[in-house]
C-alpha cells in the first residue's frame, strides 16, 4: 500500500476577528440565529473566492469570525467582510431584541480596518506546514493582556514545556513582540537571554500584552494576540476586551499537550461582573461557554484545528477534557473566596483600573463634599463621651 505524504501548502493568513454584538440573556451567551446570519454571509465570501474558509465560532456573548484567506493581514477586503458580518448579525440581535446590541461596533464610519472600531483582531501568516495544526483561544469577560501568562508559560517556561528542554527546535527558545498599550509603542523581547526583562513588563498585563511570538532558531510566527482595547476607543467602560489569539502547535512549536498545559491553573484575570473584578479564567468547552455567575466567571476555550490547503478541518474543543476539570474546580474554588470580598480589593479592581467605569461618576457627584484634611475640620465628639474616664 502506499501513501502519498502531504506536503508544504500555500502561503496562508489566519485571522480571528470577534466582537460582541448582543447577548443573550444580558451578557451571557450568543444567540443561535445571530451566528446563524454571520455563517450565511461568510458562506457567500467563501462562493466568491474571498475566504479559503472559515469558521463561526462563539465564547459567551462573543462571536468570532475564524477566516483562512490569501489576502494578508490587515486586508482591507477581509476587514470589511468582518466589518459587515457584525453590522448584519448585530442588525438581527436587534430584532430579536437581545442585550448590548452592536456593543463592541463603536466607530461610525468603518475606514478599511477593524482597528480602533470596537473588534478585536488575530492574524497571521504563514506557509502551511505538510502538517499544520493550530489551536484559536477564544476569551469572554477578561480583557486585553490575559494571554500573557499563558503564553509565557507555553513559549518560555520549561516546567510547562518540557520541549524547551528536550526538543532540538525548541532549544533555542522563542522571541515575544510585546506592545505598550499607553504609549503605543513594541519593543522584542529574546526569552532566552532577556526573560526577566520580558517579565518585568508583561507582568503587567493591563498596560504590557505579548502580541506575537517567533520561533528563534526558524524565526517563524508562532503566536499572535488580539490586544486591542475597548475602552481605549470609547473613552468609557461599554464591555471587556475579550480577547483572542492563535497558536501554531507541534514540531518547532510546542506540542498541542504543552500549550494547553499552561491552562491547567485558573489564572487570575481582570473582568467578570461589570468588567470591574479580578476572577478566576476558566477553561471550558464551547458549549459551556456562558458566563452566568456573576456574568462569569471569565471564561476561555481553545479550539484546534488542522489545516489543509487553508481549510480547517475542525474544530476539535480541546478543553472537552477530564483533564481540565480541576482547573475548572480551582475556578469556582477561587471564585466563591474572591467573592466574599464584596465591594473589597483585590477582588474590585484598583482604582486606576476603575478609572472607565462608573466609579468616576461617583467621584464626581461627591467631589464637592470632601472636606481639607485640617485640624479645624476634624469633627467634633459632642455628648458626654470621655465622662468618668480615668
Ligand atoms: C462584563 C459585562 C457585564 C456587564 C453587566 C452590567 O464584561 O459585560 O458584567 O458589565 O452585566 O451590564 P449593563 O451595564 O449593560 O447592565
Ligand atoms: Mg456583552
Ligand atoms: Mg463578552
Amino acid at each position: 500500500m502506499k501513501i502519498v505524504k502531504p506536503t508544504e501548502g500555500p502561503e496562508i493568513t489566519i485571522s480571528s476577528i470577534k466582537a460582541d454584538i448582543g447577548g443573550f440573556v444580558g451578557h451571557s451567551e450568543s444567540h443561535p440565529e445571530v451566528l446563524e446570519i454571520a455563517r450565511q454571509l461568510l458562506e457567500q465570501a467563501k462562493t466568491d473566492g474571498l475566504l479559503i474558509d472559515f469558521r463561526v465560532q462563539h465564547c459567551g456573548d462573543d462571536m468570532f469570525l475564524i477566516m483562512s484567506h490569501m489576502h494578508g493581514e490587515d486586508s482591507p477586503v477581509i476587514h470589511g467582510l468582518a466589518w459587515d458580518t457584525f453590522v448584519a448579525a448585530a442588525n438581527k440581535a436587534a430584532e430579536l431584541k437581545l442585550y448590548g446590541v452592536a456593543q463592541d461596533l463603536i466607530g461610525d464610519a468603518f475606514s478599511g480596518n477593524v482597528k480602533g472600531m470596537g473588534p478585536g483582531s488575530a492574524e497571521m501568516t504563514f506557509t502551511e506546514r505538510p502538517s499544520e495544526p493550530i489551536i484559536v483561544f477564544m476569551g469572554d469577560k477578561t480583557s486585553a493582556g490575559a494571554f500573557n501568562l499563558p503564553t509565557y508559560k507555553m513559549f518560555a517556561d520549561p516546567f510547562n514545556t518540557p520541549g524547551l528542554v528536550i526538543a532540538g527546535g525548541l532549544r533555542p527558545g522563542f522571541t515575544f513582540e510585546v506592545h505598550d498599550q499607553q504609549k503605543h509603542r513594541w519593543i522584542k523581547f529574546d526569552m532566552k537571554t532577556q526573560r526577566e526583562e520580558c517579565l518585568a513588563h508583561i507582568g503587567a498585563p493591563g498596560r504590557y500584552g505579548v502580541k506575537r511570538v517567533f520561533n528563534n532558531s526558524t524565526g517563524l510566527i508562532a503566536a499572535v494576540t488580539s490586544l486591542d482595547k475597548l475602552t481605549q476607543v470609547a473613552g468609557k467602560y461599554v464591555g471587556k476586551d475579550d480577547p483572542t489569539a492563535i497558536v501554531r502547535c507541534q514540531g518547532d512549536f510546542p506540542a498541542v499537550g504543552e500549550v494547553l498545559e499552561s491552562f491547567t491553573t485558573a489564572w487570575t484575570v481582570e473582568g467578570w461582573m461589570r468588567g470591574s473584578h479580578h476572577g478566576p479564567w476558566m477553561p471550558v468547552a464551547e458549549r459551556d461557554s456562558h458566563p452566568s455567575r456573576f456574568d462569569g466567571p471569565p471564561r476561555v476555550v481553545a479550539l484546534g484545528f488542522q489545516l489543509a490547503e487553508g481549510k480547517f478541518v475542525g474544530p476539535r474543543d480541546l478543553f472537552d477534557d477530564a483533564g481540565f476539570d480541576r482547573a475548572r474546580d480551582e475556578a469556582n474554588r477561587i471564585a466563591d473566596y474572591l467573592r466574599k470580598h464584596g465591594p473589597f480589593e483585590p477582588h474590585r479592581l484598583g482604582l486606576e483600573d476603575m478609572e472607565y467605569t462608573q466609579m468616576s461618576e461617583i467621584e464626581e457627584v461627591l467631589e464637592g463634599e470632601w472636606q481639607p484634611l485640617t485640624d479645624t475640620a476634624k469633627p467634633e465628639i459632642r455628648g458626654d463621651a470621655g465622662e468618668g474616664a480615668d
